[in-house]
């Protein structure tokens, strides 16, 4: 596995690769990296010749420097993880002043996708994740590029992105992995005490319990409200849990097929997201 940091090299390599031919998967990252971004690069098997693994703390979608300042790094420890799975051609870390030159002022929008759920109390962080991704995507010129389940607004912002834009790769959604208890991986799991990482564990549980209502013919405001109510008494801080379509995300007062149910709440100031579908 290579570690490359600069822009120029990374582009003349996987422009080298393109003309020979070799199709390109990409996995985009923050770091911090645990089994759930493994989980991508593995649903990358038999679909690509080449292998990409980017880690770049994109400051342009953190609205909060102290997040930013604070969020993991440990690019080595994520270097050797990424070499054992024997699967990665290429390590791309490279840093701001690669990503963002003196001046940098163009944003990419996703107009609407990028207001609800997390946008809405995230202002700009999906046009940091939409002008980072593209540019990524551009600098490795990826066929194929693995996103996670567990960002599902991420996810269809993407989506909707690459369609807009006529952006030439194929996005391939990878399910949640999840702990033994239910917890979705994330980085942001190692911030929380033992004793709220017990208490975490509730949260898949409630939304199970949430779309089993829904499913016995609970109508849906009831079913959420009970679900609320259930997390807030656990000492959750809910920001939203709300049943969404999955394709455009727009609310569905009705539960059924292709409907999903979304939370993002908080234990102390660790913010949790989930989500789960109806069918
Ligand atoms: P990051 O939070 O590092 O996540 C990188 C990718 O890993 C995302 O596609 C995310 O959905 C996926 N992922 C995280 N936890 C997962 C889990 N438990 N199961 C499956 N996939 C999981 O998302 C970002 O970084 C950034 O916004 C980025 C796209 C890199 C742009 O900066």
């Amino acid at each position: 596995m290579q570690i490359i940091k600069t822009k120029a090299e990374l582009t003349a390599l996987s422009a080298g690769w393109q003309k020979e031919g070799q199709s390109i998967g990409f996995v985009p990252t923050m770091g911090a990296l645990h089994a759930g971004h493994l989980s991508l690069i593995n649903a990358l098997d038999g679909k690509a010749a080449r292998r990409i693994v980017s880690i770049f703390v994109n400051p342009i979608q953190f609205n909060n420097s102290h997040d930013f300042q604070h969020y993991p790094r440990g690019l080595e420890d994520d270097a050797a993880l990424l070499r054992n799975t024997g699967k990665v051609d290429v390590l791309y870390a490279p840093d701001e002043s690669q990503m963002y030159l003196p001046g940098f002022a163009t944003r990419i929008s996703v107009a609407g996708l990028d207001s609800m759920l997390c946008g809405g109390d995230r202002p700009g962080h999906f046009d940091g994740v939409a002008t980072v991704v593209t540019k990524l995507f551009l600098q490795t010129h990826a066929n194929i590029a693995a996103f996670g389940e567990k960002d599902y607004q991420q996810l269809c912002l993407i989506k909707r992105m690459v369609q807009d834009l006529d952006l030439p790769l194929h996005i391939l959604p990878v399910p949640t992995l999840r702990e033994a208890d239910g917890l979705a991986l994330s980085s942001r799991n190692r911030r929380l005490t033992p004793e709220q990482r017990q208490q975490a564990a509730l949260l898949p549980q409630a939304l199970k319990t949430c779309l089993a209502d829904m499913r016995a013919g609970t109508d849906v405001k009831n079913s959420l409200v009970t679900c609320r109510t259930a997390l807030e008494k656990a000492g959750f801080h809910v920001h939203y849990l709300e049943l969404r379509h999955e394709d455009t995300l727009a609310p569905a007062p009705v539960a059924g097929k292709g409907t999903r149910l979304f939370v993002a709440a908080s234990l102390g100031d660790v913010r949790l997201i989930d989500n789960m579908p109806f069918a």
